[in-house]
């Protein structure tokens, strides 16, 4: 990658370094308070310390009203893409407004006031992001919980937020098929011991859904009458430190974590649409995610519109919705200046047209650059979609826990150097290190554990939602006075940050966050089940897929086969189709050290061809020869031939 104009970058991240509170109080003008603070940062306060505390604003005013009042009613705030049904709907920034006062007037009737929780179940339809908007125009707290996870996630989500309503769609559309969501919301309040006063569900016109219960409620027609009426809703005024939303994300078990994200969580992202994104005003940005995701809710929903741009809201996959070429079309049709995405969407569409054909016709002159995020942009995909798009491609490392970028390169301040492979450099907020198991700091180039110097940035979570103690236990105590990603890498002689991959049983499947110790759970609690071990081998669309390996209780007379299906129709059930389970192979035993540990690493690394790395500690080395002939046997390894060659 070139550097496109001398980098202010270095000078930006000193003076962060000089002087954090002064450096984000300055971020902070950006935005609209009601009142100002008593203090920037105040180390007192919370886990490890709070931003702005004092200060009061709302989240849809500076969203959305500030923007109308400024003079950017008419513009495009929303442009929402809709190939799988075929349409395609602008809402102005004063469309939009409208939209989300009536229907934070229909929450309020249903009792949604400051500091509830809404939980929101949802495909990528317009109303997701009014939902969102208008929950927070109330000061209410949403929770968006992919569409792609099952009941019992949507339940466990649902029992720790206890949100007074729920508001869901009646379906989403896959291709291929229409996915019926009210039975799944309705069966999470079964599994759930919360139950929330109200679901509302917006009837789509490719499955309506049977409003059966007494707590159903009609959103779309109490929506449409709102919206005619002219229903007006004030911004409550809320605190910068009050939760602004909570985001579940996987942890180390099936049990997931609430990230809390907080109101002044604005001011960073706010910040990056700039410096980061290199976005001014005006422009449009293409964010090819999911609102279920982080990506989804920093930029498809709330970066770009505390910004004043257009944002792009995409219904469809990259490829199959009709075609690898919708991307551009859209990004052509919307004069979309920057394009966000998983670098699995690019996988795909190379896989679809590796020549470009999709292409071909269009120069797409609005286009800067291509931001890559979710996991690791391979060079071969970064430098693919470079000599096509022929424009910058961005690779930018963070979390749901962060909000925004760790590292990244960036575009407003000017690249700077940075090889394919690497995230680029730390982004101001972020002491970033690297430190080996007892803390040690480690020389450049040298693996380790990646470690952000407390306090973290404003954005980044100042807790987990009602579990202060987790948050300290997971995050803050194995690196006293640091955040641990939880994710290995090295930064190079040049400042370069290299994200190799986890050092927890998180694995990334299609830039999907997926815990592997969740998955086991489900496995375990199938009757036939001893014990089990899942790993996530390498898969060259989807960067990783689980694989489980079972061992069966003695005396089980099932047929294995008929087991590994009943498997993987579990965890289908349980997790979701999100967690792509279609593989679990029933094995004699699973390889351990003497002290009984099972050696995922090891199961892994002879699934994807690799060398072995035998720990002293094995209990029996001939388990291995065992599963490799199985994986053999079963074509796993075949696949590696086939990755290698496409
Ligand atoms: N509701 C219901 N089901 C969903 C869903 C949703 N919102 N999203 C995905 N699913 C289902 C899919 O239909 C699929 O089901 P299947 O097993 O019956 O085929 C399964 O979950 C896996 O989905 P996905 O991982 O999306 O795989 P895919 O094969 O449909 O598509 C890609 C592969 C690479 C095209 C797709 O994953 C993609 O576009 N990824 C971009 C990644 C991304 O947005 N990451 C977010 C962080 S930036
Ligand atoms: P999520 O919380 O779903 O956004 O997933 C975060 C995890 O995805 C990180 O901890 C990384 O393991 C991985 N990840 C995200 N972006 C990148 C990236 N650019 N490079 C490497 N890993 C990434």
């Amino acid at each position: 990658m070139k550097r496109s104009e001398a980098s202010r970058y270095h000078a930006v991240y000193g003076a962060w370094q000089n002087d954090p509170s002064g450096f984000w109080a300055e971020a902070a003008t950006a935005i609209d308070w009601f009142s100002s603070w008593d203090t920037p940062f105040d180390a007192a306060l919370g886990v490890y310390g709070r931003w702005f505390p004092g200060a009061t604003t709302n989240v849809a005013h500076n969203c959305l009203d500030r923007h109308v009042a400024a003079g950017r009613g008419d513009q495009p705030a929303l442009v929402h893409e809709s190939p799988v049904t075929g349409t395609r709907t602008v809402f102005t920034y004063a469309d939009l407004t409208a939209r989300v006062e009536a229907f934070a007037a229909v929450l309020a009737d249903h009792g949604v006031g400051k500091g509830d929780r809404v939980v929101v179940y949802m495909p990528m339809i317009p109303e997701a992001v009014i939902t969102m908007l208008a929950a927070a125009r109330l000061g209410a707290v949403h929770s968006v919980v992919f569409g792609g996870f099952a009941a019992r996630e949507l339940a466990t989500r649902i029992e720790d937020a206890e949100p007074k309503v729920i508001v869901s769609a009646s379906c989403g559309i896959e291709p291929g098929r229409v996915v019926a969501y009210k039975p799944l919301v309705d069966e999470a309040i079964v599994l759930s011991s919360h139950k929330p006063a109200f679901n509302l569900v917006f009837q789509r016109p490719q499955s309506a859904a049977a409003l059966s219960r007494a707590e159903d409620v009609d959103a779309g027609a109490l929506f449409a009458a709102a919206l005619a009426a002219g229903r007006r809703v004030a911004c409550v005024p809320v605190e910068a430190t009050d939760p602004h939303y909570i985001l579940y994300t996987s942890g180390t078990t099936g049990v997931p974590k609430g990230v809390v994200r907080d109101t002044a969580g604005m001011v960073a992202l706010k910040w990056t649409m700039h410096a980061i994104y290199g976005l001014s005003p005006g422009e449009a940005f293409f964010t090819a995610s999911d609102i279920g995701w982080v990506v989804g809710h920093s930029y498809i929903v709330y970066g770009p519109l505390l910004h004043g741009c257009t944002t792009v809201l995409y219904e469809g996959k990259p490829v199959g919705t009709p075609d690898a070429g919708q991307f551009w079309r859209v990004i052509e049709q919307n004069n979309v200046v920057a394009l966000f995405t998983a670098p699995t969407a690019l996988r795909a569409i190379k896989k679809e047209d590796p020549e470009g054909r999709f292409l071909s016709g269009r120069t797409l002159p609005s286009l800067r650059a291509l931001f890559l995020a979710g996991e690791r942009a391979d060079p071969d995909t970064a430098e693919w979609a470079s000599h096509l798009l022929k424009v910058p491609v961005i690779d930018n490392w963070w979390q749901t826990e962060t909000g925004w970028p760790i590292a990244a390169n960036p575009l407003g301040l000017g690249l700077v150097h940075a090889r394919y492979g690497s995230a680029a450099v730390p982004m101001p907020g972020h002491g970033l290190e690297v430190v080996d198991d007892d803390g040690h700091p480690l020389p450049h180039g040298v693996l380790g554990n990646l470690v952000i110097r407390l306090p973290l940035p404003p954005g980044c979570l100042p807790t987990l939602w009602n579990r202060d103690g987790r948050f300290r236990a997971d995050y803050l105590s194995d690196f006293p006075g640091y955040y641990k990603t939880s994710d290995a890498g090295y930064i190079d002689g040049e400042g370069c940050v290299f994200v190799m991959g986890r050092t927890d049983d998180i694995i990334n499947v299609a830039g999907h966050r997926l815990s592997t110790g969740g998955m086991e759970e489900v496995l375990a609690g199938h009757p036939a089940v001893a014990e089990c071990a899942v790993v996530g081998i390498s898969d060259a669309l989807k960067g990783q897929t689980p694989c489980g390996f079972v061992v069966l209780k003695s005396g089980v007379g099932q047929a294995p086969a008929e087991i590994e299906a009943e498997l993987v129709a579990r965890v289908r059930q349980i997790i979701g189709p999100v967690a792509s389970f279609r593989l679990a192979i029933v094995v004699d035993r699973l390889p351990k050290t003497r002290s009984g540990k099972i050696l995922r690493a090891a199961i892994r690394q002879l699934a994807d061809g690799e060398p072995v790395r035998v720990p002293a500690t094995i209990d029996d080395a001939s388990v291995l020869g065992e599963i490799e002939d199985v994986l053999q046997a079963r074509g796993v390894l075949d696949r590696l031939a086939e990755q290698v060659g496409g």
